[in-house]
């Protein structure tokens, strides 16, 4: 048999997504000041999305009254609220993990289709990750490829959700099992938003805080480990000066590499057992954050288990940890409350929930584990030093 060859070149799939603009805000958070500043007439059709608990934040009435009609007759704000403001539209979803769905991600497709979006309107997910990373993959699908843009609200969509374009949703009970990658053009980072996150909320994004120092940033982990007071400061500077040591640390990961083949899955410390953590508690039970928290725990004595860390590392990681409020015992109560105190059980159950996170190519599962603050391996771990780690 014989055969001839013909390569197919293309330019960039999508045009306008091969670099993202992102501006740190200070001060009073005027949404309107950001998207209505320009001459109307030269503004793209946007369609905004936002969640119920967001669109009810007092500091952004004077955003949303704008869309509920001139005066601010239109229905309260609930889920499924569809509001008009010039040729913009704005969609209230639900809040939370639990709305992370195909549906949702649909409903924002309907509604640009709706309101007569063409590949030009810009998507503006404006939330915590459940939002930026829903809105960002229905720009993705709309047509092929609309625009995005994001506002993140909590601190994990400020440090990590909202920006590197990983975009999608949950399915069958697993966590983002849809998606694409399709980084936004412009991030808004208002840090004054945290402000009116519920503590839980706040505590969530904070390991990611944790996580993205504990990989980039030694002077940082030291800061924090020093000052675990910062959960309950949240005015203070070095949430500030985290915030921005995290996007730029993030920033120089995803530069190298958008699509997750080689340093990008460094970013998944903690999340192979966090996710694992979170699917079989249920979604939305253990906030993200809280997963990776205890799954940087089980990263740090696997570390250790292997003889890539020392004994002193993993307790300096799980006591610092300890010290945030977080989780570290090997068996975490929410899974005993769910499945009984049969450690052995809820091993395999985890292990059996890390086997089908799509991050693994064969049956052995990878782990990101650590020698040291910001030195990383990435590395195939055998299941029966998993399992050992898990009880
Ligand atoms: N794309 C990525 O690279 C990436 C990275 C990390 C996490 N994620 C995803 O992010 C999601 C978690 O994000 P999250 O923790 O922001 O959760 P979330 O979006 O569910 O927000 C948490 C809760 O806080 C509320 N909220 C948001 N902003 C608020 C504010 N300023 N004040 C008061 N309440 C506010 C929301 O309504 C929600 O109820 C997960 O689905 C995770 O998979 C994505």
């Amino acid at each position: 048999m014989t055969f001839e060859e013909k390569d197919i070149i293309y330019p960039p799939v999508h045009p306008g997504t091969d670099r993202t603009f992102i501006r740190f805000y200070d001060g009073e958070l005027d949404l309107n000041s950001i998207f209505y500043s320009a001459e109307k007439d030269t503004l793209p059709k946007r369609i905004f999305v936002t969640d119920t608990t967001v669109a009810s934040l007092a500091s952004l009435k004077g955003f949303v009254d704008f869309f509920r009609g001139e005066d601010f007759s239109h229905p309260k704000i609930e889920a499924g609220f569809i509001g008009k403001r010039g040729k913009d539209i704005l969609l209230i979803l639900g809040a939370g993990e639990p709305f992370k769905t195909i549906e949702s991600v649909l409903a924002i497709v309907k509604t640009a289709l709706d309101a007569g979006g063409q590949r030009s309107a810009v998507f503006v997910g404006i939330g915590g990750g459940v939002i930026t990373d829903m809105t960002a993959f229905a720009a993705s699908i709309f047509k092929r490829g609309a625009h995005c843009e994001l506002v993140p609200t909590t601190l994990l969509s400020m440090v990590d959700a909202a920006i590197g374009g990983k975009t999608g949703c949950d399915f069958d009970s697993y966590k983002n099992m849809i998606g694409s990658f399709f980084p936004a053009q412009k991030i808004h980072i208002c840090p004054s938003f945290i402000e009116s996150l519920p503590q839980h909320e706040y505590r969530s994004g904070m390991a990611e805080v944790v996580k993205t120092a504990l990989l980039y940033s030694p002077e940082l982990y030291e800061k924090l480990e020093k000052y675990p007071e910062i959960l309950n400061d949240r005015k203070n500077p070095l949430v500030g000066e985290a915030i921005r040591i995290c996007v730029n640390a993030k920033a120089k990961v995803v530069e190298q590499d958008l699509t997750e083949k080689n340093i990008r899955m460094q970013l998944n410390l903690g999340h192979t057992f966090g996710h694992a953590l979170e699917s079989m508690c249920g979604l939305g039970v253990v906030t993200h954050g809280d997963g990776v928290a205890w799954g940087m725990a089980r990263a740090a004595d696997l570390s250790q288990r292997l003889g890539l860390c020392t004994k002193e590392h993993a307790n300096r990681v799980k006591s610092c940890l300890a010290s945030f409020g977080w989780e570290t015992e090997p068996v975490h109560p929410e899974m005993k409350k769910k499945y009984g105190n049969n450690e052995e059980e809820i091993a395999r159950i985890l292990l059996n929930a890390m086997k089908k996170d799509k991050k693994n190519s064969s049956d052995k599962i990878r782990f990101i584990l650590q020698e040291n603050v910001g030195e990383t391996v990435i590395t195939e771990v055998p299941e029966q030093d998993i399992l050992a780690v898990l009880k």
